[in-house]
């Protein structure tokens, strides 16, 4: 009982002091994205007679416009939908693909080293984009206007520029040293290879004519065709191992995503060859054995993050890419085996990595992204993560065509055991072959219960799952988008083996008991995040967005006229 009314208390207090809700009118929609332009063309799409799906077809074109350092047509996504119609859910996985070229040892030398910034920066580090496919998919399959139309707003904006803002800066700040190294990317980018000024337009020429293209002859238009010859010729001619025929080839593929069931919510989510589903569902099936509400926070935040360590470790142990791999999706999901690994929590003492078994001796049976959140009237819904992995990707962007390449390439295990960029470790799983996806941690996830529907996403590379995670279990107290989008985060993946959070993370109290119970602690030197969320209840008919305030988004909740 008392557990009831805290949870509904709290529930309240979100309702009242939320200022993005609207009571239930006969039409109304939500969307929650990374950049106002963005969340502007999903908008012009809706009121223009647009479902979700179209809206979400028309922000990933946007983002990839207006939000460079982030996501983009040379770039991957996964696009989590849901139909009202006939209450179909599925994945589309536009996950990029390593060339045919590709082989198991690319990116080291002679010695067996990694050759630094190989698999990082430049064209040797892209892999074979989805989005400009999964763009078409979506509207072609799902959606009821045309490609055209759906373009329209990406199309003026990359014509008519878009202000540089801080976050452009701060990112572009971390890049600009490779960027420097391709003057196509450069050009478009940078003022005279410096940062430019807040406000500076970012007129994107060459993209607008890619996206014409690809409004104009759908996916030909990308993966064939004058811009694919521009794509390989200036990804040959700059070391690069692309061929024709990789492009061609590229195929969107429609997977059942993950289900699990927490404390009375399901749970859907993200499947491989995105880790995001099968990591946040093995924790919570984990924290399921737990009676979290009831513990104090130190108590809780430990049992959280031992779950975290147990699921990123079987994350590294098992998961790749579907096609090439077999995953043992059923064990990892039993709540047996969850029951089992709770039962190895000790609630006093940290569980240091190493004293769980050895990822290398498991027998094998078995900094950026973006995300966006769209609900239509009709109870369509769309959670999408986007992206070409770290800032600005590879910094290379294919002479003519506007189009920046990604550096997802290092998302595989380029060596075993070797960190990669966000210090996650894997082994063959998650190994480099040709025309295989590397394995992301993407988590684009919907929440229902009777009451309630919610969509929910973030950036944060290995840190999305965790993010996610925290995002459910607020939601399971009975909170709103508002709350899960500031929550303060912390984090753990196996290896290394310390909890990561960020400034405010942790409370003066939390950490000095963290420590005590044996857990080695790393604040963050800043906030990390930047979660899109949108949530319905359903029983009021009232619409919630909300977007992290650690970044520059727009989350809008509106009434069609
Ligand atoms: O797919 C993945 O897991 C990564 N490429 C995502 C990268 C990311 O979120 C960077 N953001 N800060």
């Amino acid at each position: 009982m008392i557990k009831k009314i805290k949870t509904l208390s709290s529930f309240l207090c979100v309702l009242i002091f939320t200022s993005s809700y609207v009571f239930a009118e006969p039409k109304q929609a939500a969307i929650a994205s990374a950049h106002p332009l963005a969340t502007q063309a999903g908008i012009d799409i809706l009121r223009q007679g647009g479902n979700a799906f179209d809206a979400a077809a028309a922000i990933t074109a946007s983002l990839a416009v207006v939000e460079p350092y982030s996501s983009g047509l040379g770039g991957g996504a996964f696009w989590l939908v849901h139909r009202s119609s006939d209450k179909k859910q599925t994945m589309i996985d536009g996950r990029e693909k390593a060339p045919m070229r590709s082989t198991h040892d690319m990116y080291l030398d002679k010695a067996g080293n990694v050759v630094k910034g190989l698999s990082l920066n430049g064209p040797m580090a892209a892999g074979i984009p989805g989005v400009p496919a999964g763009i078409e998919h979506l509207v072609k399959n799902y959606g009821r206007l045309s490609l055209k139309q759906v373009l329209a707003p990406a199309i003026k904006q990359a014509q008519e520029g878009f202000a540089v803002t801080e976050r452009y800066q701060k990112l572009m700040g971390y890049r600009k040293e490779v960027i420097k190294q391709y003057p196509d990317a450069a050009q478009i980018f940078l003022n005279k290879y410096d940062v430019p000024a807040i406000g500076a337009l970012i007129v994107q020429k060459d993209l607008a004519n890619t996206l014409i293209t690809l409004a104009n002859n759908g996916r030909k238009g990308f993966y064939q065709g004058p811009v694919a010859k521009q794509l390989v010729s200036s990804v040959r001619e700059n070391g690069g191992i692309w061929e024709p025929g990789d492009l061609e080839k590229y195929q969107i593929i429609e997977r059942e995503p993950i289900v699990v069931n927490y404390n009375g919510i399901k749970v859907t989510s993200a499947s491989p060859p995105s880790s995001g589903g099968i990591v946040m569902g093995q924790a919570l099936n984990i924290l399921e054995q737990f009676n979290l509400e009831k513990l104090d926070s130190i108590t809780r935040k430990h049992i959280v993050i031992e779950a975290m360590r147990r699921s990123y470790r079987d994350r590294a142990a098992y998961l790749g890419d579907p096609d090439f791999i077999d995953i043992p999706v059923d064990r990892l999901l039993d709540k047996n085996y969850a029951g089992g690994l709770a039962l190895t929590i000790n609630s006093e003492r940290a569980t240091p990595s190493s004293e769980l078994s050895n990822i290398a001796t498991i027998d094998q049976i078995g900094t950026d992204t973006t995300h966006f959140s769209v609900v239509d009237p009709e109870g369509n819904r769309v959670s999408a993560t986007l992206s070409i992995n770290l800032p600005f990707g590879s910094g290379f962007v294919a002479k003519g065509t506007g189009v920046l390449l990604n550096n997802e390439m290092d998302d595989f295990s380029v060596k075993p055991l070797t960190a990669n960029a966000y210090g996650l470790v894997g082994d063959h799983a998650n190994a480099i072959a040709p025309g295989k996806r590397p394995l992301s941690s993407m988590t684009p996830t919907f929440l229902e219960t009777d009451d309630r529907i919610a969509v929910l996403g973030t950036p944060g590379g290995s840190r999305i799952i965790s993010m996610v995670l925290l995002g459910v279990l607020d939601f399971a107290e009975g909170n709103a988008p508002k709350s899960w989008v500031s929550l303060p985060r912390y984090h753990h993946q196996y290896l290394p083996d310390q909890v990561q959070y960020e400034q405010g993370g942790l409370s003066d109290l939390e950490q000095t008991a963290l420590k005590d119970k044996g857990h080695v602690l790393k604040e963050k030197n800043r906030r990390y995040g930047n979660m899109q969320a949108i949530m319905i209840w359903k029983k009021k008919g009232l619409f919630f967005a909300a977007s992290d305030p650690r970044g520059e988004g727009s989350a809008e909740v509106f009434y069609y006229p």
